[in-house]
């Protein structure tokens, strides 16, 4: 398939877009809120900075919560990235800092050694210190006091304002753990018909887990709240799971193509700091995965989506072997099951074209040209 089949379907929405009058193009534009377990560079520092420059996206706000990392840590790194790519006008939001299970970080070590793989996996914040406060994590990690600070808001209050605000209009890219969004849906039940759908990454309905046999890591983090959240009758729920994101394969080849898009900016040295990067930077052969990225592009580009299954869906909240295993129905599905859609393939090609489109990366400023504005 030529490159030009590839780029057409997001050329053609976004000259669309563009043909519209000012006003018309915001009003055009998809509302979208992350929410997010932030890791800087990575997975869902990525697909914030993706959604914060994609010319057909408002990113409403960035809504923290603890997963991959505290929600401290994960507030700075999103200040930080933000400020880097200069998307100062986008609120961040800090949310919940513990899962909705009592005592889950206690009990998770024993839990573990009971349902794990029987091998390290990667356990977020279960497994980091906390940091005192968002202000101590930035000092921690980048030396300096931050330009931007959360919104004196909490997350859970942010998502309820902000739908309550745009009836109909709002997609949760929820690409964490869904306490947030659980909370929200608790706090303010009159939302749930008010969210235009909700888009997450979460979840292994076919295939295997990857924190425990059973399960993936965001749902496995919070099992309870992902129940509640996929048990909401949104208009529309669109899922991400392992059984797309493990198709995509990350290899040095990609890594090293991002890095020349992304040149001379701030974010390639981020880039190579990461985890992923310093495997790629000594080991050839090393594989990841990019899972949150892939929500952020079908958002930005529904036609990446190549093929998906409907499904009733649940995710087991009952502690066990099967603690936070997602779960679909064709039929017969236990009485209060929504539907959801699950993705289980897309364009890989045209998705890499995607990642590397200089709209993303391209405003922001590389440190000669920042100095040479002084
Ligand atoms: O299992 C992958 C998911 O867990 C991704 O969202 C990653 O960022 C972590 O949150
Ligand atoms: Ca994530």
């Amino acid at each position: 398939m030529s490159l030009k089949r590839f780029l057409l379907p997001a050329a053609l929405s976004v000259a669309c877009l563009l043909a519209l009058p000012a006003g018309a193009q915001e009003a055009a534009k998809e509302k979208v809120i992350l929410d997010t377990d932030m890791v800087e560079m990575f997975d869902d520092g990525v697909a914030m900075t993706m959604l914060a420059a994609a010319p057909n996206v408002q990113l409403l706000g960035v809504t923290t919560l603890s997963g991959n990392s505290w929600v401290q840590d994960g507030t700075a790194t999103a200040l930080r990235q933000l400020e880097l790519e200069g998307h100062t006008d986008v609120p961040v939001a800090m949310g919940a800092e513990y899962p909705l299970r009592p005592d889950r970080h206690q009990l998770f070590k024993t839990e573990r050694l009971l349902v794990g793989r029987g091998h390290d996996v990667w356990t977020g914040s279960f497994g980091l210190e906390k940091p005192a406060s968002w202000q101590a994590a930035y000092k921690a990690r980048y030396g300096s006091a931050p330009q931007l600070a959360p919104v004196a808001q909490h997350a859970v209050n942010f998502i309820i304002d902000a739908v309550r605000a745009n009836p109909g209009q709002v997609t949760i890219a929820a690409i964490g753990p869904a306490t947030n969004l659980a909370l929200a849906v608790r706090m303010a039940p009159d939302i749930v018909p008010l969210i235009g759908r909700v888009v997450y990454m979460g979840g292994a309905f076919f295939q295997p887990g990857n924190t425990t046999p059973a399960a993936e890591f965001n749902w496995y983090f919070d099992p309870e709240a992902a129940h509640i959240a996929l048990r909401s009758p949104f208009k529309e729920q669109v899922i991400l799971g392992l059984d797309v994101c493990e198709k995509v394969i990350f290899r040095k080849e990609h890594y090293a193509r991002l890095l020349k898009t992304l040149d001379a900016s701030p974010l390639a040295a981020m880039l190579r700091g990461t985890f992923v990067g310093e495997h790629f930077e000594k080991d050839a052969s090393f594989t990841h995965y990019v899972w949150d990225v892939l929500v952020a592009a079908v958002i930005i580009d529904p036609s990446l989506i190549a093929r998906e299954v409907v499904r009733f869906v649940d995710v087991n909240d009952q502690p066990g072997l099967s603690y936070g295993q997602s779960l679909a129905w064709a039929h017969d599905a236990p009485a209060g099951a929504q539907k959801a859609r699950i993705v289980t393939d897309v364009d890989v090609p045209r998705f890499w074209n995607m990642l590397n489109d200089p709209r993303y990366w391209r405003s922001i400023p590389r440190p000669q040209e920042a100095g040479a504005a002084h």
